[in-house]
């Protein structure tokens, strides 16, 4: 296994319980990984498997309860909340199964959100990056559409834009194309393996869809709380 300064996203020996109780389950066992610089992965594997619970430690957004998440080859598990969120703003990148558009803002307005949260470019900046990025995702034309008035795969790949916006490092997606018919789902996932090459970023993608999976650089099992 490469070391983990090597690798853009990793994590060592990730243990999670979740629930109390006669509900409380060992859901991650011992979860090693290593997500690379402009490669896309897949983690596949049966339902309740522990492929959210483990995207959520990759993402920052949960704490392990042993075990370490390097993000650009810092320790990040214990650190402070405050480290953990400015991490997530500069290094992730995150897309769901829904996408979480904000509806009542146009899709430009949408991919600037997280650019106007990190606060680092003016007005005028955020909306020429938000228009390349619309551009990159074959949504030029659609700028200022609400995202309401957006098909359901135009609305996901306004999602990918935003999940790119501030050049995150790292792009983690939760079953991106589960919600997509089989057109649209080749095609979001052509974007991000596009996207992933053009600005290497390491994609870190959870899908059911096994053609897809097939289609990554790197195709992980996992199966009841550890990879396989
Ligand atoms: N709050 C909780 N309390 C107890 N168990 C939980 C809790 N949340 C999740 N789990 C359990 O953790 C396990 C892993 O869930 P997770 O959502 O990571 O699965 P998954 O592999 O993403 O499944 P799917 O493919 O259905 O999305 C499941 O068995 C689930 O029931
Ligand atoms: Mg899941």
């Amino acid at each position: 296994m490469s070391d983990t300064a090597n690798s853009t996203l990793s994590c060592r020996g990730l243990e999670r319980f979740l629930g109390t109780d006669e509900n409380r389950t060992h859901v991650l066992k011992g979860v090693n990984f290593d997500a690379h610089a402009g490669k896309t992965h897949a983690i596949v594997g049966p339902s309740g498997c522990g492929k959210s619970s483990l995207l959520y430690l990759l993402g920052l957004l949960d704490r392990p309860d042993a075990g370490e998440v390097f993000v650009c080859g810092k320790p990040m598990a214990r650190v402070s909340d405050n480290a953990r969120t400015s991490a997530r703003n500069a290094y992730l990148g995150f897309v769901f199964q829904f996408h979480f558009l904000l509806p009542e803002f146009t899709a430009a307005e949408n991919v600037m959100m997280p650019m106007r949260k990190r606060g680092s470019l003016d007005e005028k900046e955020m909306r020429q990056r938000a228009l390349e990025l619309l551009e990159a995702v074959g949504l030029g034309d659609k700028k200022e559409r609400l995202a309401t008035h957006l098909s359901g795969g135009e609305q996901q790949r306004v999602a990918i834009a935003r999940a790119i916006a501030n050049k995150p490092p790292v792009l983690l997606a939760d079953e991106p194309t589960g919600n997509l018919d089989a057109r649209n789902s080749g095609l979001a996932f052509e974007l991000l393996a596009h996207l992933s090459r053009e600005y290497d970023i390491a994609v870190v993608m959870v899908t059911h869809n096994p053609e897809l999976a097939g289609r990554c650089d790197r195709v992980l099992h996992m199966l009841d709380g550890h990879f396989v």
